[in-house]
Formats: structure tokens, sequence, C-alpha cells
């Protein structure tokens, strides 16, 4: 005869998959207290970097590059984007991440439905990072046809015709590897700038704390460079794949003044992966004459000209600039004025 503790216990692991059905059914529809503000993200990553749709042949049909667009502000310069986008729809997508905080409004036209789910951005904290790596999964999982991402803010412009900026990636391959790599993404290198002699350097290392970063990233491994980059696809994959360097980068820092991670997490990632497939270079100008205060110079209406546009495509490198940052939104009507007859006119 079965003792009735035996039953009771019986009756609980008879129950179990039900509660557990239930609790499956439930959860998603409920905050939980104990679930990670990152598990969306996660998520999401996961299923990005799950899809296995690497091209190897790009004739037909033909490769897009993925304009993600990082903003906390109305995209002004919408409608200079559209002229250079102008008739190539076949070549590119658009994606949005707006800080939801900051009432973006749609600017339709091709930007239209473009928006993918957002979070609050704020400046000097891994908050810029984790949209930048949610630009680059939603683009992952979009399309296989994104083999280049581009990443772009609201004070960002073109300084060339779309097809110049397309056919100057996918003719810039490295030439070291283009006679016997078949796969596009160890001939086409990440545009990224990647710098390791900054003199502030050590203050952003240790912004976190002393020994935070170790041991995934040793002072040795740290880098900085712009924001703003074009990554081939396997680097972005690399991106989304990272838990490791992410785990330090997310931490938040104690000295403020030396933090901005988004500045820190992508060169120190790359250039531990895959430093030769990264050019060390970015493609989007930015002034820094004169500028204290890590906002760099902000170019007014009367600032913009012909001569302007031709100066800031001009590099030191063997690479010219394609964008150019940062434009006050009042530059757009005299950015118009010259937009073709000199920006897309090349
Ligand atoms: C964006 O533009 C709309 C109207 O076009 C305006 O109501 C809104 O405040 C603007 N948002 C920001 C962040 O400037
Ligand atoms: C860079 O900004 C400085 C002012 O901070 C300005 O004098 C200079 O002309 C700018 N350079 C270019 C190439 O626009
Ligand atoms: C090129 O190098 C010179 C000398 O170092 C510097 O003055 C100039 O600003 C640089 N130009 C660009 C576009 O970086």
């Amino acid at each position: 005869m079965l003792s009735s503790p035996i039953l009771v216990s019986l009756a609980l692991i008879l129950s179990l998959p039900l509660v557990l059905f239930f609790t499956q059914q439930i959860l998603p529809q409920i905050p939980f207290p104990f679930s990670s503000p990152d598990a969306e993200d996660l998520a999401l990553f996961h299923r990005a970097t799950h899809i296995t749709n690497h091209l190897s042949t790009f004739t037909n049909p033909k490769p897009k590059i993925a304009f993600l667009f990082l903003t906390n502000s109305n995209l002004t310069f919408s409608p200079l984007w559209e002229k250079f986008f102008n008739k190539n729809n076949h070549l590119f997508n658009i994606y949005i991440h707006a800080d939801p905080t900051s009432s973006v409004v749609s600017p339709g036209g091709i930007f239209q439905n473009r928006f993918i789910p957002s979070k609050i951005t704020h400046r000097a904290s891994p908050s810029l990072i984790a949209a930048a790596r949610r630009l680059l999964a939603s683009a992952l999982l979009d399309d296989p046809l994104n083999q280049y991402f581009a990443l772009i803010s609201q004070h960002c412009i073109p300084l060339f015709s779309f097809q110049f900026v397309y056919n100057y990636l996918f003719k810039n391959q490295l030439q070291s590897l283009a006679n016997f790599a078949d796969d596009f993404n160890l001939r086409y290198p990440s545009f990224i700038e990647i710098l390791s002699d900054d003199p502030n350097l050590n203050d952003r290392y240790i912004a976190r704390g002393e020994n935070a970063m170790l041991p995934e990233v040793t002072f040795e491994d740290f880098r900085v460079g712009s924001q703003f980059f074009i990554l081939n696809r396997k680097h972005a994959e690399v991106v989304v794949r990272d838990r490791r360097l992410w785990k330090k980068f997310k931490l938040p820092c104690i000295n403020e003044d030396s933090c901005y991670p988004e500045e820190h997490y992508f060169p120190t990632l790359l250039s531990m992966e895959d430093p030769n497939g990264c050019t060390g270079f970015t493609l989007t100008r930015v002034n820094w004459t004169g500028c204290w205060d890590g906002h760099p110079h902000l170019y007014t209406p009367p600032e913009v000209s012909p001569e302007l546009v031709r100066e800031l495509r001009l590099s030191n490198s063997s690479y010219s600039y394609l964008f150019a940052r940062k434009f006050s939104p009042e530059c757009l009507s005299p950015l118009m004025d010259i937009a073709d007859n000199v920006i897309f006119q090349d």
C-alpha cells in the first residue's frame, strides 16, 4: 500500500509538465522580475548569428549596402539622403534605430517602416554599442544580400552619389587576397578606424576601474576609433555574436569623462579578431580641429560650400572620405542647393 507522502510526491511530479506548460504560455506576456533587460537583444543576436547565408559570388543578384541610421532626433537630412539613394532601390536597405524617448517622427518615403525595435541611448554609456549591435543584427537577419553595413548618424551627410559609394566599396578589394579568395568577406575589408596611439588611451582603459577589463582585454589589445564604420558581413556577425568583450564594455564607467565605450568596443573587438580584414581607416570624415569637449566641429550654413564638400572628401590615406559629420539641421537647405551639381556630381 502506498503511503500518502509518496502519493503527494507522485502527484507533484506528474503535475510538473502541466505547470511548465502553463508557465511557458504565460511568461512572454508578463514582465518577469528576474529576466535581464538584455534578454530581447540576446534573442535577436542569437537569431542573427544562426542563419548561414554567406554569399560567395556576386554577379547576380548583386550585393547590397545596409545603411544603419542611429539617431536620437528627427532625420533632418532625409531629403538629401533620398536624393543620394536615387533610383538604386535594389542595391541598398535602410534600418533606423531611434531613441524611443525622443519622439522621432518618420520622414516617410524610403524611410517608411524602416524603424527597428529600439531602446534608450545615452552618450558615454554602452547603450550606443547596444543600439549599433541591434542595427547590425536586424540587417543581418533581414536580407542575405546585405554585404556591407554602414553606420550613419542624423548629423552625417553623403559626399558622393550612391553609385560612386557602391562602386567604391565593391572595387576596393584587399589586393593581397583578391586573386585566390572566393569568399567575399576575405576579399572585401571593413572600413573601421583602429588606433593604438591615442594620448588618452590609458585613462579610457581604466575608466571602469584599474583592472576591470582583465582578463578579456589587456591594455595592449585596447584600441580607439571613430564610432562610424562600414563593416563587411563577416565582421557584422563577429560583433553580433560577441559576448566576451561585451561583458566588459557594458560595465558602467567610474570616470565618465574618459568613457566613450562606442569608440573602443568595435575597434578593439575587430582588431583582436581580424586585424588584416580591416583597413584601420574610417570613410566618415569628422573635424576635431580645436575641439576639447568631446564634441567635434558642428558645421553651420555659412560654412557649406562646394569647396567644403571637395575638401572633406580628401584624406591623407589612399582612401577618400565618402561621408562627413557633424552638420547642424539648418545646413539642409544649402546642402540641397549644391546636391545635384556638387555632391552627387562625381
Ligand atoms: C520631430 O518632428 C516633429 C514634427 O515634424 C516634432 O513634433 C518633434 O518634436 C520632432 N522631434 C524632435 C526630437 O525634434
Ligand atoms: C575644422 O573646424 C575648424 C573650426 O573648429 C575650422 O576652422 C576648419 O575650417 C574646419 N576644417 C574643415 C576642413 O572644414
Ligand atoms: C593630413 O595631414 C596633415 C599633416 O599631418 C594635417 O594637417 C591634415 O589635417 C591631414 N588631413 C586630413 C584630411 O586628415
